[in-house]
Formats: structure tokens, sequence, C-alpha cells
């Protein structure tokens, strides 16, 4: 029996993975490894698109690889590797850079986005192919699942369209995949400005949380996340972004329904309940943060599980590379 397959890829550049990173997207790595072929890389050729220290982006996507082994990556139950050790990756994506018009790549948001906070005349031409290489990066596993967050909706809408597309044209060659976005966690919040999502390049500091930070820092921002004037603890994203966020937050993390949590707080403060998300964030990020540090400091076996990670994606990427080139007349 085969398992449908699960594809999905993480950039190395902040070092830390933040909290809406892991609540949107590697929660969700951890959980289709049981019932997924699952590939999971971290994408050190998207890391490139913005300028980069190389010593630094070669330390983040070591530290990017033990952060998703500590967060519940099982080398066993999934395929982990770093995109750049296949070199399928880019090769596939010339490909689909021929296929993919050039209004049709202007209109991605989050190029714009990005740009923007590089300047129009300093983003690459990377930046702005980058989705069409992470169309490669799907395509090339059959994926049927890309697990990722709502940010990354639109990327995976192109990719299907142009798997579609290149099936038409050539035959049927690609699986034409579908995102797997958990409603509930798709859209983390910055802390400070829940108007914006918790991001990397964009959160305000305060805002953002970061698993490798030190948890009384972490325990710090919760405490000091905006709420709103009222006292009420009830789960309400229009009206009340800021406790919205710090339930969907809490009630991830622990497990416990927004319903309950909504009950046990009733006429507690807000006050109360930061305490209490403290002290949860705490206890998820101190093991986490030990287990990051076990991984980093046994590079062998960080070595020797993304070398068979790697060979294990090639395999399979390799196989639909040649597939590829064939029916295009390469
Ligand atoms: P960032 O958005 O901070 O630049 P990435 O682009 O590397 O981070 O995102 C990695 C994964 O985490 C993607 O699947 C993305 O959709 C998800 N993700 C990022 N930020 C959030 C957020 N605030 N809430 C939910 N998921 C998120
Ligand atoms: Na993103």
């Amino acid at each position: 029996a085969t398992r449908p397959r699960a594809l999905s890829g993480i950039q190395p550049t902040a070092g830390s993975f933040h909290l809406g990173n892991y609540l949107g997207a590697i929660r969700q790595y951890v959980a289709l490894q049981e019932t997924h072929d699952a590939f999971y890389m971290v994408v050190d050729l998207h890391a490139i698109t913005i300028p980069q220290e190389p010593a630094d982006l070669r330390a983040n996507t070591r530290l990017a690889a033990a952060q998703l082994l500590a967060a519940g990556l099982d080398p066993q139950r999934c395929t982990l590797f770093i995109q750049s050790h296949v070199p399928e990756h880019a090769q596939l994506g010339w490909v689909m850079n021929c296929l993919t018009g050039f209004g049709e790549a202007s209109r991605m948001t989050q190029f714009k986005d990005k740009s923007a906070r590089q300047g129009a005349d300093r983003a690459t031409v990377g930046l702005f192919t980058y989705p069409i290489l992470q169309v490669a990066d799907i395509l090339l596993y059959q994926a049927d699942s890309v697990p990722v967050g709502e940010d990354q909706r639109q990327h995976v809408e192109l990719t299907r369209d142009l798997a579609e597309r290149f099936n038409t044209r050539f035959g049927s060659t690609f699986t034409v995949p579908k995102p797997h976005i958990v409603k509930e966690v798709a859209k983390i919040y910055d802390l400070q400005d829940p108007s914006i999502k918790m991001s990397k390049s964009a959160s305000t500091p305060k805002g953002l949380v970061n698993l490798l930070d030190d948890p009384k820092a972490t325990a710090k921002k919760i405490k000091s996340a905006v709420t709103d004037t009222g006292t009420e603890i009830r789960f309400d994203a229009e009206a009340k972004p800021g406790i919205s966020n710090l339930l969907t937050i809490f009630s991830t993390l622990t497990g416990t329904g927004i319903a309950d949590l909504e009950q046990r707080y009733e006429g507690k403060g807000y006050g109360a309940l930061k305490v209490d998300l403290a002290e949860a964030m705490v206890d998820f990020v101190t093991p986490f943060r030990s287990r990051t540090q076990e991984y980093l400091d046994d590079p062998e076996t960080l070595d020797s599980i993304l070398a068979e990670g790697a060979e294990k994606a090639r395999t399979v990427a390799a196989e639909t590379l040649a597939q590829a080139y064939d029916r295009i007349g390469l």
C-alpha cells in the first residue's frame, strides 16, 4: 500500500524558527509523517534570494535541520534533506521558469512584499522567480499534499496551475498537489501588532517569538502581548485579535479546546491567561532548545541523517526530472 506523498520546505534564513513557523507549518510536518510518505527540506537555495553571509547560511542550514529534528521529525518516518544537495531542484526550476508567464509571476504577492522591503532596485531576479523554484520543489516529489501556512497558498496554487499546464502540453507527468492548511493556525499574528502575521522579516522585535530565544525573554514577551481594553477572555478574531491570537497559541500548544480555555478563564483577567501561557511556552521551548543543541553537538549524526535524506530524495527527484526532460524533448 503506498501512502500519499507530502512535501514541504522551510528557509534557514533567520537562525531560529518562530512560533508562527512552528504552529503553522512544522507541527503539521510532524503529524503527516504518520500518514504520508513525507519529504521535508531546508531550502537553502531559497535563502540566497536575499543577500547572505556564507558562513551564516551554512550554520543556519544545519541549525534549521537540528530544529526540525528537535520538533519531532523522525528520519525513520520521513525524508529530511537540504535542498541544494539535490541538484534536480535547480534543473526542474529552469523548466518551470520557461512555462511561467511573466505577468503570472508578477502577481505573486509575497514578491511584492519582500521586494518592497529590499528596496525595488535591490531585489534580485532570484527573488522574483523564487515561487517557480518552489513549484519545482513540490512537483519533483509528485506530492499530493503541501503543509504550509496561509501565506503560501498562492504559491501552491501556482504549482497546481503549472502542473496542469505541463500535463496538458506534454502528457500526464506531475501529480497536482493540494495545500494542507490547518485553518486554526494558518496565520499566527505578531504579539504587539495582531494586524500583521508573525514573521521573521516584518514582525516587531517584541512581537516575534523565536523558539531558540532565552525562555525568560519569551515569557516576558507573552506577558507584554497587546490585548484590548476589555476584560473578557473570549475568542473573537475581529473584535479581540490580540486575545484571540493568544487563545489560538495556548490551545494548540496544550491541546486544550478554545471553549475550554474560555470557560477556565471566565471572570479572570488577561493577566492570568498570559501567566499560564508564558509557563506553557517555557515548558515547550526549554526541551526544544536542549534537543536542538544535542543535534548540533553531534555533527556526525546530523550529517549522516542529511546525507541519507539527500540520497532518498535524489532517487525520487531524478526519476521525475528524467521523465519531464524526456517529455519536453531534452
Ligand atoms: P517567514 O514567513 O517568517 O518568512 P517562512 O517563509 O520561512 O517564514 O515560512 C515557513 C513556513 O511557516 C511556511 O509554511 C509559512 O507558511 C509558515 N508560516 C510563517 N509565518 C507564519 C505565521 N505567522 N503563521 C502561520 N504559519 C506561518
Ligand atoms: Na512565509
